[in-house]
């Protein structure tokens, strides 16, 4: 009998062990899928990191609705882009499917969200099976909660104000 209660309780001290070691990993591995979402200044921070790792963000910034695209198509495009760039491009880190439909949010809150303006079968098409980012565009604005959160703190130039410096 006391052996069986030390058992569970080396146990337990292996799993709390576990959890302690690995517990802030995993939530940011949860993150980074989409099984939890960012919050809005962890969402800001990735954007600005994940995006400037090939051109400055003044590309970003300066993105607009005559330039192309919606947000959500220009995270896909870049993402493609960085598979191809895999293994080429030293230091390259991918966005994973959390973390692009977090991103994807940022832009469309701090340049612009024209999702509205083009048709939603092109859009389909252009984001090639990309499940996070069609499950995004499904999703209505109001219900996405980084947008809705970042929505009106930036407008034409006073984008600038919530972005950090160019790297
Ligand atoms: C692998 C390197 C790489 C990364 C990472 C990257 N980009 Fe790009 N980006 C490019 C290249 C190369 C171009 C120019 C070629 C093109 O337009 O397809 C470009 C072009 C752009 C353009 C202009 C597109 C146009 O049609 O004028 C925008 C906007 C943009 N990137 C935004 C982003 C955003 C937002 C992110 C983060 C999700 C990002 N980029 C991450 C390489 C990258």
């Amino acid at each position: 009998m006391n052996k069986k209660i030390t058992i569970i309780i080396i146990l337990i001290a292996a799993i709390i062990a576990v959890i302690a070691v690995t517990g802030k990993n995993a939530v940011g591995l949860l993150k980074a899928e989409g099984y939890i979402e960012y919050t809005v200044d962890e969402a800001v921070e990735l954007a600005h990191r994940k995006c400037a790792q090939c051109h400055s963000i003044d590309k970003t910034a300066k993105y607009c609705m005559r330039c192309g695209p919606p947000f959500v198509v220009v995270v896909h495009n870049m993402r493609t882009l960085i598979s191809q760039l895999k293994g080429k491009k030293a230091g390259l880190k991918e966005i994973r499917n959390g973390e692009a439909a977090a991103i994807t949010q940022v832009w469309n809150a701090l340049v612009g969200n024209w999702e509205n303006t083009w048709r939603e079968e092109d859009l389909l098409k252009l984001l090639e099976k990309d499940e996070p980012l069609i499950k995004l565009m499904n999703t209505p604005v109001q219900k996405r909660k980084i947008e809705t959160a970042l929505k009106g703190k930036s407008a034409g130039g006073s984008d600038m104000m919530i972005m950090k410096p160019v790297k």
